[in-house]
């Protein structure tokens, strides 16, 4: 049934669109980000900004940083924040919520404090660096389990077969979901992360209400199992925690959909891009190669190169400036997470995919500030694994078809990575 409120949503996301599609006509450098062009390599379009200025100002009425110095700055300074000054979401966002519909909360990553830090808090304990390392036999075993299946009959997808259900597996694991349906999630996954760059049609809003009833469904149902037998994972630490009155059950349900999908989502992509860049520099392949070891390095590198996160935002709380520039409070201030890594400020040779390299600085693949990743260790020791056990076990990978890029600006990374492993033959990534 078409509600009111959808009727409205409707006449908004056709006049958004209408609107990107007249500044990409006029050559508005944010909104050509979404371009194929731009999606298949954004880093030409970083320089081209970053060497103007630090700090452009899209036609679509906000503010966007692509210097390394600044996305700092903005990611750390506490005059800037995830909602308004009054509390209310900033433009662009609101299509989202609107579209997710009424009952669906914020979770902690679109909040700020003081409910993004009591949020936070209860989430912390499960990432902690004193769990991390019983993780890792778990980790070990599911990923020489993937790669068995995967290469049973020669050639597999690596993203299909490995680097997707690879985190799905692990975070379901820590979360406390049993049976999982990978495919299922990668699917849930595709439609909230396809959200970020945009709502774009009444379609998408059914498939994004879809995603978010059938997960909800699932989450209430193993609250309930949870209460009557309590395990040692993060949904039952966070329904405790709901009757010990420290959350409501909408925040519990919002914090359970940011952490399932935050620890998969992502994560696939730095799987994925990392194997997608030493298979394009066949150099630092056979250095991972001969030394497994450097897997960690090479995971870290491609955080800085090609990170999974291309972008975040934030709005000024209050008149401040910038980059010598005027911002006005409640001006939304995009962060180019990805343009950070290849900045010739802070980063010796950027365009060059080496991972020996000692950098300079940490990236900002994870971000910066109160909202810096919570699952960042888990993301690095998932990568580490998958890299070492990939270089291992598939000496010599070949692309066995052609690799698709996924249809989106703001997370970066592939749908479909055909492979073999091919003694001899040499390997070309378009
Ligand atoms: C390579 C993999 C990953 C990348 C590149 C990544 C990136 C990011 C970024 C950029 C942010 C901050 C966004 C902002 O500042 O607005 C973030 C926040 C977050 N990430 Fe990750 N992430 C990854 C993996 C994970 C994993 C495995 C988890 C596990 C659950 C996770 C959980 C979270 C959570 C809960 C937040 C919100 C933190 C807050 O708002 O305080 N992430 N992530």
């Amino acid at each position: 049934m078409i509600t009111l409120s959808d009727a409205r949503l409707s006449t908004r996301i056709a006049a958004e669109r209408a609107g990107a599609w007249l500044l990409r006509a006029t050559g508005d450098e944010f909104a050509r980000f979404d371009s194929p062009a731009n999606r298949a390599d954004p880093y030409p379009a970083y320089a081209r900004l970053r060497e103007r200025k630090a700090l452009y100002r899209s036609k679509l009425g906000f503010r966007v940083a692509v210097t390394f110095e600044h996305c700092n700055l903005v990611l750390r300074d506490r005059r800037f924040g995830v909602q308004r000054a009054d509390g209310g979401q900033p433009k662009f966002f609101d299509t989202i919520t609107m579209a997710r519909g009424p009952e669906i909360v914020l979770s902690f990553l679109e909040l700020d404090p003081p409910e993004h830090t009591r949020l936070r808090a209860l989430a912390r304990p499960a990432f902690g660096p004193a769990k991390l390392d019983g993780y890792r036999p778990l980790i070990e075993s599911i990923a020489h389990d993937l790669l068995d299946r995967a290469t049973e009959d020669g050639g597999f997808d690596l993203i299909t077969d490995f680097a997707g259900p690879l985190p799905i597996r692990v975070i379901s694991e820590l979360l406390g979901i049993p049976d999982v349906n990978a495919e299922r999630f990668l699917a849930y996954g595709r439609v909230l992360a396809q959200a970020l760059d945009g709502i774009s049609s009444m379609r998408q809003v059914r498939e994004l209400r879809t995603a978010t009833d059938e997960m909800y469904t699932m989450f209430r149902a193993l609250m309930a199992a949870k209460r009557e037998h309590p395990e040692a994972d993060v949904l039952t630490q966070l329904t405790e925690a709901h009757d010990a009155g420290k959350l409501t059950v909408p925040e519990l349900l919002a914090t359970c959909e940011l952490l399932l999908v935050a620890g998969f989502e992502t994560t696939v992509n730095l799987i994925g891009n990392s194997a997608l860049a030493l298979l394009s520099h066949p150099d630092q392949w056979a250095l991972l190669r001969e030394d497994p070891g450097l897997a960690r390095a090479a995971a870290e590198e491609t955080l800085r190169y090609d990170p999974p996160v291309q972008s975040t935002a934030r709005v000024a709380h209050e008149d401040l400036e910038l980059a010598g520039e005027r911002v006005r409070a409640n001006e939304l201030v995009f962060t180019m997470l990805g343009a950070t890594g290849r900045d010739p400020a802070v980063f010796a040779d950027p365009e060059v995919f080496d991972i020996t390299r000692t950098p300079e600085r940490e990236h900002l693949a994870f971000s910066s500030g109160i909202h810096y990743c919570l699952g960042a260790p888990l993301a690095r020791l998932e990568a580490e694994i998958a890299l070492r056990v990939l270089a291992e076990r598939l000496p010599e990978p070949a692309l066995d078809g052609t690799p698709r890029r996924r249809p989106s600006a703001g997370i970066r990374g592939l749908l479909r990575f055909p492979v073999r492993n091919a003694p001899g033959k040499r390997l070309s990534v378009p």
